[in-house]
């Protein structure tokens, strides 16, 4: 999604726009521009493509003067991508100049008010109304005129604002995008992400909504929109460098892939104390607790998948009903949700405009609300009733792998913590889900060592068109994530089916060579699976089985297979998961794709 840089300092600030806009390549974005103050007037220089146009342009940003600056990677909602609609806009006079994440819903109306008063407009984005608005509102004081403008402008933005007159300063808002300042000497820095300002400096404020920052070289004012100071505490970041550098790793994605034992475990291990899984996170009463008639899970992504994965464990363990709701559905279909429903709330970003969105509708109707978030101190961290940070560190990739595992470890110590207190689980079993879980990490580690065998394997069938995933039960909740990682980077059509359903219409898409990925982990329902890949064997499939060492079953049925160590039924997820991840790097590989950046998507969506 679109990112925002800013510096104001002693230094040339093109140079450092630049440097910072590459932090934010990961995003995905489709065009990029900056816009600095030379002291006289506010040159913009942008371009469509890549950073590497832009860098092209301007000489690395050493073409444009001035000590002062705003950046900005567009992935466009409104108006294609191409130098116009890139950012930063300016005002008709060029005295504004803005960047903005978000969407203004309303600026049609917006623009055509300004219009019928003689502003004429030049790009197609709804950013450039926000540009014209302010030099129409103008009055002489730039905090004044921001918040004067505020409540014309509905949707969501982030905004870094530059005035031709006013050299010294950059202006912040925010109201929905998230948007951060770097604390510098001498220099201060803005960025809608911390990678962008890592290497500069590790001080930081994050602006809340309805909040209004005067960026100076040597001072930095924050303010509410009745104009009072807000005093705002700093946060250190404590992320290291490599955390946010590949590491030696040609992508991102592998080495988050690598990464995943150390982030299940430092996800579990602070909160298994004494054999005994502790959430001092959750403030809920063991009596608040057995009140709840149903769990209600809203989420996007991959983290939707995670919550279709906990609605088979937390029904199974809890005798619970649960629902996983698409948060962008969520909102609109004046859900079933009261103050008997516990809300659990799944997003790595904690910014995904859908989810936030859902997350106010259930509190709306009185739902309590947990999330389960990796970005600290995001808005959804920040405004549910309670939360349990995810500790996969810092995810670059736009196809998510460890913050998925790192969920998944979430939603298994939820379980038994749930369970626990609701009678369900018998001591033996805890101790058991106990012990499993901590062993985690060496398990998936036992994976990422057949990560040559699974190159292989993609090696002989990544000219496939078409893949089916087919599993019951848990491995079907699976095999949507296992699709969604093979599409969204491979851009293979694949479909994630429940193996007993595609006789009922789908399997007439299957034909000599069409590739199944069979996933048949869960041991109940092994040979039901096994009976689904001779049907479509017997119509031409190629199938992959991935099932569990001790399955000769799937051995003999599917064409090849790969095999996971045995964990117990509700933590096979962690396990199954790791292959399909392996499988859909590797094919897009070797198919040439632009893996850590795929076209089209973004890792964070802060639009509705
Ligand atoms: C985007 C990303 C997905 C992610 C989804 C939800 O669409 O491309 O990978 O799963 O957003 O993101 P969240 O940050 O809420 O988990």
């Amino acid at each position: 999604m679109c990112g925002i840089v800013g510096y104001i300092g002693d230094h040339q600030a093109g140079p450092v726009l630049v440097q910072s806009l590459e932090k934010l390549e990961y995003r995905g974005y489709d065009s990029a521009g900056v816009c600095t103050n030379d002291g006289q007037k506010l040159i913009v220089e942008k371009e469509k493509g890549k950073l590497k146009e832009l860098k092209k342009a301007t000489d690395d940003g050493k073409k444009v003067q001035g000590t002062v600056g705003i950046g900005h990677t567009r992935w466009a909602t409104h108006g294609e991508p191409s130098k116009i609609n890139a950012h930063p806009h300016l005002s008709s006079s060029g005295s504004f100049a803005v960047v903005h994440n978000g969407i203004i819903e309303n600026y049609m109306e917006l623009k055509h008010e300004l219009s019928a008063n003689g502003i004429s407009f030049h790009s197609s984005t709804d950013t450039e109304v926000i540009a014209q608005l302010l030099e129409y509102h103008y009055n002489g004081d730039l905090v004044d005129t921001v918040i004067k403008i505020m409540p014309l402008l509905k949707g969501s933005y982030a905004l870094g604002i530059m005035y031709r007159e006013a050299p010294d300063k950059i202006i912040a808002v925010r109201k929905g995008s998230p948007l951060i300042i770097g604390i510098g000497e001498n220099e201060n820095y803005l960025a809608s992400d911390v990678p962008a300002i890592l290497d500069k400096t590790r001080k930081i404020y994050r602006l809340a909504a309805n909040e209004i920052a005067v960026i100076k070289r040597d001072s930095i004012t924050v303010y509410d929109t009745d104009k009072n100071v807000v005093e705002k505490s700093a946060e250190t970041i404590e992320w290291s460098m490599d955390a946010a550098e590949k590491d030696g790793y040609e992508h991102f994605m592998l080495k988050e892939i690598m990464e995943q034992p150390k982030a299940v475990y430092n996800t579990i291990i602070e909160r298994i104390k004494d054999g005994r899984v502790v959430l001092d996170e959750i403030h809920l009463t063991a009596e608040q607790i057995k009140s709840f008639e149903k769990i209600n899970i809203v989420a996007c992504g991959s983290a939707y998948h995670v919550g279709v994965v906990a609605k088979y464990i937390f029904e199974k363990i809890l005798r619970k009903p649960v629902e996983v709701n698409v948060a962008s559905e969520f909102k609109y279909s004046d859900p079933i949700v009261d103050e008997k429903t516990l809300t659990i709330v799944i997003s790595q970003s904690g910014e995904t405009a859908d989810t936030k969105e859902a997350m106010y509708e259930a509190q709306r109707k009185g739902s309590y609300t947990i999330a389960v978030v990796n970005v600290v101190g995001s808005a959804i961290a920040v405004e549910a009733n309670d939360v349990i940070y995810t500790l996969a560190g810092p995810e670059i990739a736009v196809a998510t792998t460890k913050a998925y595992s790192a969920q998944l470890a979430v939603i298994y110590m939820l379980a038994i913590y749930f369970g626990d207190i609701l009678g369900k689980i018998n001591q033996e079993d805890y101790r058991n889900y106990v012990s499993e879980l901590l062993a985690l990490p060496e398990k998936i580690k036992l994976i990422l060592n057949k990560a040559e065998d699974i190159k292989n394997t993609a090696s002989k069938l990544f000219a496939r068109k078409d893949v089916f995933f087919i599993g019951r039960n848990i491995d079907y909740a699976l095999s949507l994530e296992g699709s969604l990682k093979l599409k969204e980077i491979s851009y293979i059509h694949s479909e994630a089916y429940a193996a007993g359903e595609l006789k009922h219409g789908t399997i007439s898409l299957i034909e000599k060579g069409t590739l199944v990925i069979a996933l048949t982990t869960y041991e109940d329902l092994h040979e039901k699976t096994c009976s689904n890949i001779k049907e479509v064997q017997s119509r031409g499939a190629y199938v992959l089985g991935i099932g569990c060492e001790n399955m000769q079953l799937l051995v003999r049925s599917a064409d090849s297979t790969i095999l996971i160590p045995k964990t117990c039924d509700i933590m096979l997820p962690s396990l199954a998961v790791v292959p399909m991840q392996i499988l859909a790097y590797y094919i897009a590989r070797f198919k040439g794709c632009e893996i850590d950046t795929p076209r089209n998507l973004a890792k964070s969506v802060t639009v509705e």
